[in-house]
């Protein structure tokens, strides 16, 4: 449960690799990443779309296709982007990330507007807002379509553009039990993995204009992301899009199973609040060691996690964990924390 980025391709995706008709991408000739390219764009109610390695590369093509070097993007605190890419929003696309808190991942529309500073010969131009949907430090949370039309609304009144990192984006939609479009429709551009809850081994999509997606393409190509006979990554993608978005609810079912577990047992708090999708953070607190020594008692039952702060650990349910995995998981992590309180 370290992450649902652990999960195998399915026999049908391992399939399509076989069966894929190639060609080379970086003229715009393989059909199969063509056809990946047109169902992203066509599900998320977008013009077009660009199949890139990952979803590092997405983020980073699209932050150079959306921004100027030098300009200013506003990036919540806990964001991927500012925490996990290795500074490739400055190092690489050369912006000044301008982190604002949140409560659970969206901006309040007053703290996107403080952080917008007026356009002054002393500070840097803004150009563009990021949203990350689901959130992943925020423990998977969604953020709903309305919170996003008053992110956009802000936005747009000063002229910002605004991107959405939506890594887990199906989640966000299947949690809220709505066509993906209504989340989509309050962003100019957006990405989002094929590589996670949906199975396929690599590759996500970046999703917006022509004018945009021309210019990632571009952008793709300057961090040498083009790619030859790339329908052996869409191949499976297609696959993920038509079989594995509906069953991202039973990771979800599994997450709540979980975390209700956890907070039966002794020693150990989850923010029940927190728990919309398939992410579960579990505050260890009050146990006398620190996450990582928990979590190394962890797998010695055989329970694999990650900590995300000194007293927190993060479990993610994915396929390929079922509910009889998730009962076991609980008698470990009892047993485990039984054993730190001094108990047994
Ligand atoms: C919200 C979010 N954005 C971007 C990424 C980056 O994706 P990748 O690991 O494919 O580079 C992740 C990975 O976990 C993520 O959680």
């Amino acid at each position: 449960m370290r992450s649902d980025t652990v999960t195998l391709p399915t026999t049908e995706m391992l399939d399509a690799i076989k069966q894929a008709e190639l060609g080379d991408d970086v003229y715009g000739e393989d059909p199969t990443v063509n056809r990946l390219e047109e169902m992203a764009a066509e599900r998320t109610g977008k013009e077009a779309a660009l199949l890139v390695a990952s979803g590092t590369m997405a983020n980073l093509v699209s932050l150079m296709s959306n921004a100027k070097r030098g300009e200013l993007v506003v990036l919540e605190s806990e964001s991927h982007m500012y925490w996990y890419e290795a500074g490739g929003v400055s190092a690489i696309a050369g912006l000044l990330p301008w982190p604002v808190k949140t409560e659970q991942g969206a901006f309040a529309p007053e703290d996107l507007e403080n952080a917008i500073r007026p356009r002054n010969i002393h500070f840097p131009e803004p150009s563009l807002v990021c949203v990350e949907n689901t959130h992943n430090r925020h423990g998977g949370t969604v953020v709903a379509p309305g919170q996003l039309r008053a992110i956009s609304d802000v936005a747009q009144a000063h002229g910002l553009r605004v991107y959405l990192d939506g890594a887990r984006l199906f989640n966000a939609a299947v949690a809220l039990r709505i066509c993906v479009k209504e989340l989509t429709k309050h962003v100019d551009n957006l990405m989002f993995c094929l590589s996670k809850g949906l199975s396929c081994p690599l590759g996500s999509l970046v999703v917006g204009t022509q004018d945009f997606i021309e210019k990632a393409r571009k952008m793709r190509k300057l961090i040498g992301g083009g790619m030859r006979q790339a329908g052996i990554i869409a191949a499976p993608g297609i696959v993920a899009l038509e079989t594995m978005v509906d069953r991202l609810e039973e990771d979800h079912r599994n997450a709540q199973l979980l975390a209700a577990g956890i907070t039966k047992v002794e020693g150990l708090k989850v923010d029940m609040e927190r728990v919309q999708t398939n992410m579960v953070l579990v505050d260890t607190s009050r146990l006398a060691v620190p996450a990582a020594t928990f979590i190394s008692k962890l797998k010695e039952e055989g329970v694999l996690a990650s900590t995300i702060g000194k007293n927190k650990v993060r479990l993610v349910t994915h396929r390929g964990i079922e509910k009889e995995d998730i009962e076991n998981a609980l008698i470990s992590i009892a047993n485990v924390t039984a054993r730190l309180l001094g108990h047994e």
